[in-house]
């Protein structure tokens, strides 16, 4: 935890505004810089509709507005938060988007197609000094807005994994391999990627590329989990080839249609992710303390 002394440094006193999105991120966050956090009304109207009232008065204060973009609402929720927070009096708006929705397309692939993050920078970053999130997909995205940056939580993931005793770290692919190698490189252990390869229509084997597993307790590290059809394939594979444990972390655990049980089910061993989306059935570790430094860190340079 950052010392509470710190956020006194920071020129424009912070103020902690809480979407409904991540509560508990906001909480943490709020712990970790020692600052208050401003009391907001924020309703839906009959039709579905978001109504945000800032109570607090935020004259001369820099709000932090904490608040995911997904589930589609959220998006509106957080636009509305950073209009409120210029209305109650902000001087400068900080928005922390733990989880940035529409990372994936950063590009037209067909002509008419929607490049899907520019179109919410556009939306989200035009009113806000200055957004942080958490592990994008594609870091690149945040070329979309105006003065944009990421935080990593690796080093929160890697901690837990140090606990959990394990030996080495794989990415799912090739294109994932940085994140794999900064949880090893923190933890001290080998790292390496599983190459997929296709044997028929049906089936497709995934192996390490360097690392023998056997006898291992290896750790898969992800920017995300949606199916977890990705770790759960990789995991059977890795059982098979010996490992003793396979567990799968991620930064967003999205699990779509249930995908804890499955997971647990499917030969993981245990799930890990962080708090940047609501999950149950996992271990959980916060981004509050990845986001507060770079928090302090501007402020005190
Ligand atoms: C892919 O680029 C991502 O980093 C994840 O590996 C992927 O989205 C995971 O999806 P699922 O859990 O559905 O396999």
């Amino acid at each position: 935890m950052a010392p509470r002394g710190l956020a006194r440094s920071v020129a424009l006193e912070p103020v902690i505004l809480a979407g409904t999105t991540v509560p508990a991120v906001a909480a943490d966050l709020a712990r970790e810089l020692g600052c208050s956090t401003a009391e907001a009304d924020i309703r839906r109207f009959p039709d579905g509709e978001c109504y945000v009232h800032v109570t607090d008065d935020l004259t001369g204060r820099h709000a932090i507005i904490v608040q995911n973009t997904s589930p589609d609402a959220a998006l509106v929720e957080a636009m509305l938060l950073q209009d409120a927070a210029r209305e109650a009096g902000a001087d400068r708006v900080t928005t922390v988007v733990p989880y940035l929705a529409y990372a994936r397309q950063d590009r037209s692939f067909k002509h008419g197609e929607a490049i899907s993050s520019r179109a919410v920078a556009r939306a989200l970053g035009a009113n806000t000094e200055e957004l942080i999130t958490v592990d994008p997909h594609k870091e690149d995205i945040l070329r979309f807005y105006p003065n944009a940056r990421s935080v990593s939580a690796v080093p929160q993931l890697a901690a837990r994994l140090g606990e959990w005793g394990v030996d080495c770290i794989l990415a799912p692919d090739k294109g994932a391999r940085d994140r794999a190698q900064r949880a090893a490189a923190i933890l001290g252990i080998p790292h390496d990627h599983l190459e997929k390869t296709r044997l028929s229509a049906t089936e497709v084997r995934m192996r390490a590329k360097e690392l023998d597993v056997a006898g291992k307790r290896v750790a898969i590290v992800d920017d995300l989990i949606a199916s977890g059809g990705t770790m759960i394939t990789a995991a059977r594979q890795l059982k098979e080839q010996g490992a003793s444990a396979v567990y799968a972390a991620c930064t967003h655990g999205l699990f779509t249609g249930g995908a804890v049980p499955k997971l647990l089910a499917g030969g993981i061993d245990r799930v890990l992710c962080t708090n940047s989306l609501p999950s149950e059935g996992c271990d959980v570790v916060s981004v509050a303390e990845a986001v507060a430094h770079a928090l302090l860190a501007t402020a005190t340079a």
